[in-house]
């Protein structure tokens, strides 16, 4: 039972085997916050976990509650206005102006699973055992508003899925200026903040930085998530480390505008909230009618980062990315975006694509350039075939990639449109755009209006019909700008304040169109790479093109950096050529694979242009994915070496039963005469004998606490002149070796 209401105290415990929650009615009614953090014992109260001792000049919103006043306690879902001086969780804006509110406990109900909402992205549970939710109904007198705040506890994942729901019960139109999807008011101020930002091509990189007094946030006012600031945040203890201490993950389930912030107030409190950004956002609730937020998932582990990115893992993974493809090893991909950008012809596509399959990859995707007019300056929002490029139709290049034994993917960015296209012509209105106000293009292309439906048809139908007839297995959806100038002609004046939210559920309901016509397609979200990488897109697309920076070195960090947050299986990681097209860089094309076999592998290149030496490095490479890629995609992944920190990077992947493992070394800069090399392994069976390679054999316990000795030619430049038997596991700048582990059961 994960959750028991203790009616005298009404003081409610969410658990599981690892995490406890637990909050409480308050003496004003309103619901406070007691506890939250590694799994307690029940008891029938913990109202002393309320912090009652009395702090001067400060104001009580109950006369008669002497010594209760919201200033100094922690609450569940605060609103701003009485005697709270800090970030409130929401606002509603009254017709007399006023924005105070007061919502006070009415009742609750406890049920097995988890209720789904359709329109919007989510987590989910495949039988009602697996997690109970507990939905909290409160109401305020004066507007009539009532609030539904919902709990889902997972029994086996250590993570409570959290959202609130406001409806409008009473007989006048209010404004929602504010409608965070939690809050959490965490005792202390202990904490280090880890985020995970960038920019385009340099996406997810871990930030940290210590809590203090004041508003620590990040946001993004994109119209997408964003590779600014990714919407995951990670509260750590300052001894927390990859193997050990306290951790809680934040993820919002959302692919628009957010804020996350954390306000440490001057008695350490720390008040952690989560939800779509409030600037720019005003949400007209009619008598009648409803606003639930998206949702944020709350993890928790007491065993360091590494425990928490593995329950992540398995959350996203399991119970956030849904089809037929979620638990499957994903394809061996070729896509030819870096080996022709939009010039091709339908028998150079094939060449590419026949060379593919002589190496033994599994899908061939086609990028941009497919449709329209298409240039850089032309063609999007126009779905029909180019003719001249395609003579044959989608339907007749897929059906000839299909006879090469190869599975058919397609590219498109159904979000945009060039001024000079068919569909711009006819419909000027269908953008983005401020009436009187210059529209800024990005990429030369502006933003359809997915707030209006009828934009959102016209793009579905235009799609349906240029694939008519194609067997197509797989579908790049990209994104790649910002909203600028964000205003519908759809809308009128009074709900132009809704626009960004009804866009990402426009863009949402594309999806879920798509899905329902093609159940069997494996969708890959793109935005530029990685600039919409959020746990909401994972719903509909369980991988995600992780980065347009394909130059080993940079993806060894920034795949480093998302797997904090996210699983291996959810992001595409391809060979691409040298140099390389991002940063001109050359590295050997067997550590290009070593770091891209840790993702949805793939090649990002003309195969045709590589030696014939090479071509038998690619097949052995491929061989090797298809051999390890349900150890790889769907193992127990712990990192081992931050290439952030570190001339060297390592992680590895563990199998569920520890049978296996394969472990990833990497060298960036070398360098001469450093120090010795142990690389601490994690997830072994201590009592396990492993053979590395089929040579050494070492203990798993000695291999975690002494470590991997790799031989290391930084150690003795000379070596790298003189390796007679191959010994040397790493030479020189960007070398990088794999370990296969395989365990050699019961030795004694
Ligand atoms: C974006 C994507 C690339 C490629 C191009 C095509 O930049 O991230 O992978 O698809 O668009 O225009």
């Amino acid at each position: 039972m994960p959750v028991i209401f203790h009616e005298g105290a009404k003081e409610f415990h969410l658990f599981n085997q690892t995490l406890s929650y637990v909050l409480n009615v308050l003496p004003n009614g309103q619901l406070g916050q007691l506890y939250y953090g590694k799994r307690i014992r029940d008891r029938a109260s913990f109202s002393y976990l309320m912090e009652t001792s009395c702090r001067p000049i400060s104001s009580w919103p109950m006369k008669e509650l002497p010594n209760f006043s919201l200033e100094f306690t922690r609450q569940e879902y605060p609103s701003f206005g009485t005697t709270d001086f800090r970030q409130p969780a929401f606002e509603i804006n009254q017709p007399n102006g006023s924005h105070i509110s007061n919502f006070v406990y009415l009742s609750h109900s406890i049920t097995a699973g988890k209720p789904d909402w359709a329109h919007m992205p989510h987590s989910y549970v495949e039988s009602p055992e697996e997690a109970q939710t507990l939905e909290i109904v409160l109401a305020d007198a004066v507007t009539g508003v009532e609030l539904t705040l919902s709990y889902t506890v997972f029994e086996q994942i250590s993570a409570i899925a959290r959202s609130a729901k406001f409806t409008n019960k009473g007989t006048d139109p209010l404004r929602l200026e504010r409608a965070m999807s939690l809050c959490v008011d965490f005792p202390d101020d202990d904490f280090e903040w880890m985020q995970f930002s960038g920019a385009w091509a340099r996406e997810r990189a871990p930030k940290v930085r210590k809590l203090e007094m004041g508003v620590t946030a990040i946001e993004s006012m994109r119209g997408h998530s964003s590779s600014h600031e990714n919407p995951f945040v990670i509260l750590k203890r300052p001894n927390t480390t990859e193997a050990s201490g306290d951790a809680y993950g934040f993820h919002f389930v959302y692919s628009g505008n957010f804020l996350a912030q954390a306000e440490v107030d001057t008695f350490n409190v720390t008040r952690f909230t989560m939800g779509i950004n409030p600037r720019q956002f005003s949400w007209k609730l009619t008598p009648g009618e409803s606003f639930q937020t998206p949702e944020v998932l709350m993890t928790f582990s007491p065993d360091g980062l590494n425990g928490l990115s593995q329950n992540i893992h398995t959350l996203l993974r399991t119970r956030v990315a849904r089809g037929p493809w979620r638990d499957q090893p994903r394809p061996v991909l070729l896509n030819n975006w870096e080996a022709t950008g939009m010039e091709f012809t339908e028998e150079s596509i094939l060449n590419i694509a026949r060379k593919g399959a002589e190496v033994g990859v599994e899908l061939f995707v086609l990028d941009d350039g497919w449709f329209g007019h298409r240039t850089e300056f032309s063609g999007l929002g126009d779905w029909y075939v180019d003719k001249s490029k395609l003579p044959n139709g989608v339907k007749g290049l897929a059906d000839k990639v299909n006879a090469l034994g190869l599975k058919f993917g397609i590219w498109i960015e159904p979000e945009m449109v060039n001024e000079d296209s068919d569909l711009y012509r006819a419909h000027p209105e269908y953008v983005l755009a401020t009436p009187q106000r210059s529209m800024s293009l990005g990429r030369s292309q502006l933003v359809l209006d997915f707030s209006n439906p009828e934009v959102v048809d016209c793009i579905y139908h235009q799609l349906v019909e240029s694939f008519e007839g194609a067997n197509i297995s797989y579908i790049k959806w990209d994104m790649n700008r910002s909203i600028t100038e964000c205003y519908s002609r759809h809308w009128p004046a009074d709900q132009q304040g809704e626009v960004y939210h009804r866009y990402i559920l426009g863009v949402y309901s594309l999806y879920e169109k798509l899905l329902a016509k093609y159940p069997h397609l494996l969708f890959e979200s793109c935005s530029s790479g990685g600039c919409r990488f959020d746990a909401g897109m994972l719903y509909y697309a369980p991988q995600a093109w992780c980065s347009d920076d394909t130059d080993a070195m940079q993806r060894l960090r920034i795949q480093y950096g998302s797997s904090y947050g996210y699983p291996i299986s959810s992001w595409g990681a391809h060979v691409s050529e040298c140099p390389n097209q991002q940063v001109g860089r050359s590295t050997p094309i067997e550590t290009r694979a070593n770091v891209a076999f840790f993702g949805a592998f793939g090649y990002e290149m003309d195969l045709n242009e590589l030696t014939d030496e090479e071509i038998e490095v690619v097949k052995r490479q491929v061989q090797f994915m298809k051999e390890h890629r349900q150890l790889i995609q769907f193992g127990t992944f712990y990192r081992l070496m931050n290439p952030y920190t570190n001339d060297k990077g390592a992680w590895m992947v563990v199998a569920p039963d520890q049978s296996e493992a394969i472990v990833g070394l990497y060298q960036q800069m070398n360098q001469v005469n450093t120090g010795f090399l142990q690389v601490h392994l994690q997830g072994l069976n201590p009592d396990w004998d492993y053979e590395i390679d089929g040579k050494l054999v070492r203990g798993g316990d000695e291999l975690m606490s002494f470590g991997l000795m790799p031989q290391d030619a930084s150690a003795h430049p000379l070596a790298m002149l003189f390796d007679p038997d191959g010994s040397i596991d790493l030479m020189g700048d960007y070398d990088s070796k794999l370990y296969h582990l395989k365990a050699i059961h019961h030795g004694s």
